[in-house]
């Protein structure tokens, strides 16, 4: 175990949704892999009444419900369920805040926090640790998403946090950088000599980012349409992805290296606003129609009223430096869509002249596919001779280079991001979590396009639910002479 690993974990929300599917599982799959500090211990919190032996049966179910039951194994559910405690706290009552204090002891041997409650919270929350003296040098604070709904919000939230963390202690969550797939962005770039000379605008004509999903509203009512696609999505996961991509290499895979790298990019996002939103973004709301072939409602009837929130966001971004000069990146997510996909596809430059034109092939130009989930593979599309003796002339095709990670390391169980983002949480390492600058570029560049939105009166275009968004998503490609790939 790392020298600075935490010997408590003190979760609040502990009984909430979150908690129930991906934590409390997580924290499982890291104890029965032997990965937790021996002595840690979890103190769970939230509103609802119960005792220890209560929340220790509430986490058994959920183990149950989310963990794959050939993974469940008797004495490893009993020795995690034995690292639980569960106080009930009022995370908005500054005088509770004591029993937390009583339940975690001293703090010498490190404590790290994950606040996974509402941000409405987040201000109360931090003042209370803090009188509670649950906030000193050993101790690190993890905050989940939203944190905030703009900039203004944003920057808030932020600087009631540093007031009593610094920011080498906070760590904010994006799941979407503890997912493996992603992660294997990084090693593909910079862990092979083949990709990188071509990765700039010389050689890619344009890059596409899909982020695509079948569910609708889940349940989240209240928090969804507040919030809406740019917001859930594009803020975070979608500009991270973007800015793995784009950015520059690092001098090593660490903190502030990697972050450092990040952030120029996020800060060099062309700046969308009420003269250019029109022409490059494109909003949608589903209607009823069909996934998988079974019939499901449109969003205002499962919302049970009217609203104006985009389930549907399809953007044409651009990076203004040396690298990307002239190269669109088009990105698009959305609710309802025909299937869950995340891809990543980088469309090369074709070859500066066929040689092969005068027998009437025709070449297509290499395209790199990333699929991020629910396929995890790599493909690069290459033009190949189909055999024969071209008697007719000489016939080309597109052919996968295939790179299947669930092939190659078909031994290694997949972890839930979560794992990965909680150990590196009691280990103190922040890399994969996402700094305050970074954060609020984000902000910045989505509050232009938000205000040019209003400015300019959009409102989101009707999709029939299992179709890729509105007609005119297509066309803000098109335009471009570009296909969506699918
Ligand atoms: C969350 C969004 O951050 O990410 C959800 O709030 C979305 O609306 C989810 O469904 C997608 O995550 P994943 O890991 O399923 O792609």
């Amino acid at each position: 175990m790392p020298t600075n690993s935490a010997e408590t974990l003190l979760l609040f929300g502990a009984t909430g949704d979150l908690a129930q599917r991906m934590l409390l599982p997580s924290l499982y799959g890291l104890d029965a892999d032997g990965l937790l500090p021996p002595a840690l211990r979890i103190v769970a919190t939230a509103r609802s009444e119960m005792d220890t032996d209560g929340f220790r049966a509430a986490a058994n179910e959920a183990l149950k419900r989310f963990v794959d039951a050939d993974y469940l194994k008797e004495d490893a559910v009993a020795r995690f369920l034995g690292r639980l405690t569960y106080v009930v706290v009022d995370a908005s009552d500054i005088s509770q805040y004591g029993k937390l204090s009583e339940a975690v002891g001293s703090t010498a041997k490190g404590l790290a926090i994950f606040l996974s409650t509402a941000p409405s919270l987040f201000k109360a929350t931090i003042a209370g640790l803090q009188q509670a003296g649950l906030a000193g040098d050993n101790v690190r604070l993890a905050l989940e998403k939203p944190l905030g709904t703009d900039l203004p919000s944003s920057r808030d939230i932020n600087d009631a946090v540093a007031a009593v963390f610094p920011e080498e202690r906070t760590f904010r969550i994006d799941h979407y950088l503890g997912k493996e797939t992603v992660q294997n962005l990084l090693a593909l770039r910079f862990g092979n000599a083949l990709f990188e000379p071509l990765w700039n605008a010389s050689h890619i004509d344009h890059v596409q980012i899909t982020v695509a999903e079948t569910v609708g509203l889940e349940g989240r009512v209240g928090f969804y349409d507040g919030t809406g696609a740019l917001r859930d999505m594009v803020q975070n996961h979608m500009l991270q992805l973007l800015a793995l991509v784009a950015m520059e290499p690092p001098n090593e895979f660490s903190a502030t290296e990697v972050r450092d790298e990040k952030v120029k990019v996020l800060r060099a996002l062309r700046r969308i606003d009420g003269a250019s939103v029109e022409a490059n973004s494109v909003t949608g709301q589903y209607q009823a129609g069909a996934i998988d072939g079974a019939g499901v409602p449109a969003y205002a009837d499962e919302l049970g009223q009217p609203s104006g929130t985009e389930t549907f966001v399809a953007l044409k971004a651009h990076v203004d430096n040396w690298r990307w000069k002239g190269v669109p990146f088009y990105l698009r997510t959305g609710k309802r869509l025909p299937q869950r996909q995340s891809m990543i596809v980088i469309q090369f430059k074709p070859v500066p002249h066929s040689i092969f034109a005068s027998k009437g092939a025709a070449l297509k130009a290499n395209k790199l596919i990333i699929n991020l989930q629910p396929q995890e593979n790599i493909r690069l599309l290459t033009m190949a001779k189909q055999p024969g003796l071209d008697r007719q002339g000489i016939r080309l095709r597109e052919v996968p280079l295939d790179l299947g990670m669930a092939n190659a390391f078909a031994d290694t169980r997949r972890r839930i991001a979560y794992e990965r983002l909680l150990l590196d949480l009691i280990e103190g390492d922040p890399t994969l979590f996402v700094r305050r600058d970074e954060v609020e570029a984000q902000w910045e560049w989505i509050d232009a396009i938000r205000t040019g939105w209003a400015a300019k009166s959009v409102s989101p275009k009707s999709y029939a639910a299992g179709t890729w968004g509105p007609n005119a998503a297509i066309a803000l490609t098109e335009r471009d002479g570009v296909s969506w790939h699918e």
